[in-house]
């Protein structure tokens, strides 16, 4: 076990060597720009299973329609979800705005200051709590993400199991400054210490890894995706488009709409083919002209003129992004 741990001056160190190469390393994201405790939230609800590049774009629109928490407090979820669509896992919208309602209402709109009490809203559990508690109120509580668990991982050079491996990140966490420590350690792991190729020669904490690069067993994960296809039909009507509602008892993306599934047409060509990756899923998806009536079971016409405004799929946004149907 290399894990300076025990050693004060080498965990002294650790720390120092990565903080100095987060600042000369940082990316530059609008949420570090901020100390707004609210911003930061939003940023630690979208960041969660969503890469960075997603979520920049989203992140930037959200806090232009929702600036405060009484905005987003005052939405209704229908709205919240449109700004949401094309960045999946809902769930994570709908207790934002749940949460958002119990700030305004009885918070007088300022978030709690404790990961304790910001654990108590929806939504909010322990790793974005201790993100929050840290980046915004310089509380000294670690976070863990895959990225983190991946980079403790490999300095330990085998896979701590869930409860050490928070118990290794509180004791690494520099309670000088466990803002810039905690997104240090999510940078790494997200620019350096890549799951499947390790920059190791750039890496600051070479000297303390016990992996140096070295593939453990753990770090080769098999890949779990499912490949699936489906197939969709595109019915207009003058300015409108067929859409329909998914129920509100699915466990993905209830209440959300989408295309209408047809049957796939044979030896016809598709308007278009996209590829869609949502949860454990690669989707391919095609997408025929359906006439009206034949999809017409369980669908609404809808104007185009008003479609971006409805809570759409991520899925169904993009093809009719695709075909220039929005814009
Ligand atoms: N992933 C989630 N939150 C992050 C942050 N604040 N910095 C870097 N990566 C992150």
């Amino acid at each position: 076990m290399s894990l300076p741990l025990q050693d004060a001056a080498a965990l002294r160190r650790l720390r120092r060597q990565l903080l100095r190469w987060y600042a000369a390393n940082r990316r530059d994201l609008p949420w570090r720009e901020t100390r707004d405790p609210y911003r930061i939230w939003v940023s630690e609800i979208m960041l969660q299973q969503t890469r960075v590049a997603a979520v920049l774009e989203h992140y930037r629109q959200f806090l232009l329609r929702f600036p405060t928490v009484y905005d987003l407090a005052a939405a209704r979820e229908a709205e919240v979800l449109a700004a949401w669509s094309g960045l999946g896992y809902y769930r994570r919208a709908r207790m934002l705005h749940r949460a958002a309602k119990v700030v305004a209402r009885e918070y007088a709109g300022a978030l709690p200051q404790s990961a304790l009490a910001l654990r108590e809203l929806p939504g909010i559990g322990r790793y974005t709590a201790n993100a929050i508690a840290s980046i915004a109120f310089a509380e000294p509580v670690a976070v863990v993400d895959g990225n983190v668990e991946r980079v403790l991982g490999r300095l330990l050079g085998r896979s701590p199991g869930s409860a050490e491996v928070w118990e290794r990140a509180e004791r690494l966490l520099d309670p000088e400054r466990p803002g810039d420590f905690n997104q240090a350690m999510m940078e790494l792991g997200a620019t350096v210490c890549s799951p499947s190729s390790p920059a190791c020669g750039r890496c600051p904490l070479r000297r303390s890894c016990s992996t140096k690069g070295r593939e453990t067993a753990a770090g080769k994960l098999q890949s779990k995706r499912l490949q699936r296809s489906a197939v969709l039909g595109l019915a207009l009507r003058g300015e409108s488009i067929l859409l329909r509602r998914r129920s509100k008892c699915e466990s993905l993306m209830p209440g959300m709409w989408e295309l209408p599934p047809v049957a796939a047409r044979l030896r016809k060509k598709p308007l278009l083919t996209v590829k869609h990756s949502i949860t454990q899923t690669d989707w391919t998806v095609r997408v025929f002209p359906a006439s009206q009536s034949a999809s017409l079971r369980g669908g609404r016409w809808i104007r185009l003129a008003e479609v971006s405004r409805q809570p759409l799929t991520g899925l169904t946004r993009k093809v009719l992004r695709k075909l220039e149907l929005l814009p």
